[in-house]
């Protein structure tokens, strides 16, 4: 009987890809070596620390008002970022999370396979799967060597273009960090590709990373961007450096009158009552500060790790993220899956990913992503990287 109901789905539901998120405790208890060890979770770029006492004061007395509806307008978060910002709060669009903005975008420039929706290789695939829902042609701009977006084939891409095919182009999507790589375009890059793209074109800068990027100098938010260029949508989240994932809170800025558009099919209420009130709080200046003192700590920690990998010789990827892309390498193998799987069996859970080999992107290879935790957390990791490294130097 269900047979006959899934026939009417569009056939390219099925082929779609499923975006698979980091393991949970629950998903490698049977795998570890002790049933005690604690479970350590470094497999989704989250934040180590929990939300400020004072913040968690404030959720507690809204449980009384559950019962309501939140305001469908969100508008304390808007007054708060219109304050951070310096920009009218109709440059703002609040959502349960940015991939949900993401999806509300790509839906709203994204129907069939005339309209292209381009990124570059090795990127975040909600990018990918929410174009592909939508039936779009999704292309890929290739990465140099070292993964880092190889500029002069994009400007060649988009100045090659037809203004038939200009039109075509409906979506450019850069992230900026990008993840898994870590890696960053600086505002001379990112002005150069973006007066490439078509004005016709929307350019969705996913700052997901932003906050922790700050530590380099040649970075820069796309936020100065929007004056000279309308076409851009900044997508930012709550989820890592604010520490409310679990909340799901994500905000776009960009143009009133495209994102009113939105606004009018997008779900109401989709801000739920929690993450208002948590939201508007962390950008409270005492709050504010808290924060800052512990993305200085990530940033040590990232520091700290990176020397660990130099030390064992293992490669990996320069990040301005809070994670870091790395791969075993011994003589004569790279046991990226062992050591994956021997981790788990210590309790500790991080990504094992498959990145696209840039300059062709023909081939795959894989590689391990780790998100950076507290000092105990990564002591704890550094470890056991380091009895891996031992029983493998030892065999
Ligand atoms: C680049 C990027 N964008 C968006 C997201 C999703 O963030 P949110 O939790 O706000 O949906 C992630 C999460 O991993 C990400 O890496």
């Amino acid at each position: 009987m269900i047979e006959s109901l899934l026939a009417q789905v569009p056939k390219h539901i099925f082929t779609c890809p499923e975006y698979i998120p980091g393991k949970n405790p629950q998903d490698i208890k049977k795998n570890l070596q002790s049933a005690d060890l604690p479970i350590i979770k470094l497999a989704s770029n989250e934040s180590p620390y929990p939300p400020p006492v004072e913040i968690l004061e404030k959720l507690k007395e809204a449980l009384t008002s559950l019962h309501l509806y939140p305001d469908p307008q969100a508008l304390s978060l808007k007054q708060a970022l219109s304050e951070v910002y310096s920009l009218p709060k109709e440059y703002f669009l609040c959502s349960d999370g940015s991939d949900s903005l993401l999806q509300d975008f790509i839906r709203c420039f994204i129907r069939g396979p005339e309209c292209k929706a381009i990124g570059f290789h090795n990127t975040f695939p909600a990018f990918r799967v929410q174009s592909l829902v939508q039936e779009g042609t999704v292309l890929f701009l290739p990465q140099k060597e070292n993964y880092h977006p190889d500029i002069s084939s994009a400007l060649h891409f988009f100045s090659s273009l037809s203004q038939e095919e200009k039109k075509s182009c409906k979506v450019f999507y850069l992230a900026n960090p990008n993840n898994p790589t870590g890696d960053y375009l600086t505002q001379k890059e990112i002005l150069t590709i973006f007066s490439h793209v078509p004005k016709s074109c929307l350019i969705l800068l996913d700052e997901a990373y932003e906050e922790f990027s700050r530590f380099f100098s040649d970075f820069s938010s796309g936020i100065s961007l929007l004056n000279q260029f309308p076409n851009i949508v900044l997508l930012r989240t709550f989820s890592k450096a604010f520490s409310i994932a679990g909340l799901r809170l994500g905000y776009a800025i960009g143009h009133p009158s495209l994102l009113t558009l939105v606004q009018k099919f997008k779900m109401p209420f989709s801000v739920n009552s929690l993450a208002l009130i948590a939201g508007t709080e962390f950008f409270k200046k005492k709050n504010l500060l808290l924060q800052q003192k512990l993305l200085k700590q990530i940033q040590e920690q990232k520091e700290e790790l990176e020397l660990f990998f130099h030390s064992l010789k293992w490669a990996f990827l320069k990040s301005a993220g809070n994670f870091v892309c790395f791969r075993p390498h011994f003589s004569t193998h790279f046991p990226t899956e062992q050591l994956h799987f021997f981790l788990e069996s210590q309790g500790l859970i991080i990504r094992l990913l498959p990145l696209t080999i840039p300059p062709e992107h023909k081939e795959t290879e894989y590689w391990l992503r780790v998100t950076i935790g507290t000092a105990p957390q990564m002591k704890a990791f550094q470890n056991s990287c380091r009895q891996f490294f031992l029983k493998q130097e030892s065999s």
